[in-house]
């Protein structure tokens, strides 16, 4: 913008200008010729004329430069340009085409990202009202079976009741991780940072988790470290994460074990989560951590799984000032990381 006001003050100085040129020639020619009272009102008509015509000249160059800008920004309003590169002001305005090239772009750049964040918007909600419609219309589904008669019948109406019950925690988790996300993008979650005692706070969430990895058959183990380690962070928040990670391990592993541990460096604490499960192919590293997504959405949704769980990980990794890594290999297993300073 400072170049459109030199602009604009460099025109308005020059009618002054002009006139002070003038004054002062003729007051040069009048020491320096000597002359008479008609000469110098001679050369007064000379040069006011001039002036005049100068003026008109330099007044014509300008209301034509500024057609030419109102068309330009006329042009921009209606989006009319495909690219800069259209706009063009001609050489004697260079620095001020330079600068709508430059304003353009930005706009344009805003536009993309509204759209972008538009269609974000929409995408989400088209989600979420399918992620409520599915455990909704399966309790219904029990519930109308049950009252259509099935509830006197002893075969059935025990574990349709007991599936309801499972949609319905369900669909309580899937809120509970909307409000949790809409929380931490909002800039709502307040946290509580400390150090802590990492040990003792793996073992108490292993302990907690090792039934589910009975249940399939898979080990779950602390890989041993330093018992006095005091790492720092938000404890709550955390654990959050770890039952994410591990109930992850867990689920997307058939065989073979889940290990927990901390890599101590220097400055930070490694904390990962490692599997001998299916794996995550390259393309799907890189969205696994988009709000629901799911590399196999059927087999995670019997599951129970809404694809949020890992979005909220990294919400809550990167509100440490950390970045969740992971190493995974299809078929052999993953690791997923994240440091916390000592
Ligand atoms: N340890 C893992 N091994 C293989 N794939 C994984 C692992 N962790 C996550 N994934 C893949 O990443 C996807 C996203 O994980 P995320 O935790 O966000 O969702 P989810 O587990 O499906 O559901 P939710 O956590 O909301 O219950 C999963 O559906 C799965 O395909
Ligand atoms: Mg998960």
């Amino acid at each position: 913008m400072s170049n459109l006001k030199k602009y604009f003050s460099s025109t308005k100085r020059i009618i002054p200008t002009i006139y002070s040129v003038t004054t002062i020639l003729i007051i040069l020619f009048s020491f320096l010729f000597n002359f008479t009272l008609i000469q110098l009102l001679a050369a007064i008509l000379f040069f006011a004329i001039l002036d005049f015509l100068l003026i008109l000249f330099i007044g014509k160059n300008r209301n034509d430069e500024l057609i030419t800008i109102k068309n330009v920004i006329e042009k921009i309003r209606t989006n009319s340009f495909q690219s800069a590169d259209e706009i063009k002001l001609g050489n004697d305005l260079k620095e001020l085409e330079d600068e709508i090239k430059s304003m353009f772009l930005r706009t344009q750049n805003d536009i993309t990202n509204l759209k972008r964040l538009e269609q974000v918007r929409t995408e989400f909600l088209g989600n979420v009202s399918h992620e409520l419609r599915t455990p909704i219309f399966a309790i219904q589904g029990y519930i109308e079976t049950l009252l259509d008669g099935a509830i006197n019948d002893e075969n059935v109406n025990k574990s349709f009741l007991q599936k309801a019950d499972q949609h319905t925690i369900n669909l309580n988790n899937l809120l509970n991780d909307l409000i949790n996300i809409s929380m931490m993008e909002s800039g709502q979650m307040l946290m509580s940072f400390r150090y802590f005692n990492v040990h003792e706070f793996l073992e108490g969430i292993i302990h907690e988790l090792r039934p589910n990895a009975a249940k399939k058959n898979l080990e779950l183990n602390l890989v041993q470290f330093e018992h006095k380690l005091q790492l720092y962070g938000d404890k709550q928040r955390l654990r959050q994460v770890m039952i994410n990670l591990i109930q992850n391990a867990i689920k997307y592993t058939e065989t073979g074990a889940v290990e927990v541990g901390v890599m101590e460096n220097e400055k930070t604490g490694k904390v990962f989560v490692r599997d001998t499960g299916i794996g995550i192919s390259g393309a799907d590293v890189d969205r696994i951590f988009e709000r629901f997504y799911r590399v196999d959405k059927d087999r995670s949704r019997e599951m129970g799984g809404t694809g949020l769980g890992l979005a909220i990980v990294k919400h809550i990794v990167e509100a440490h000032g950390s970045k969740i890594e992971v190493v995974s290999t299809s078929g052999k297993g993953s690791e997923f990381s994240f440091h916390l300073k000592k």
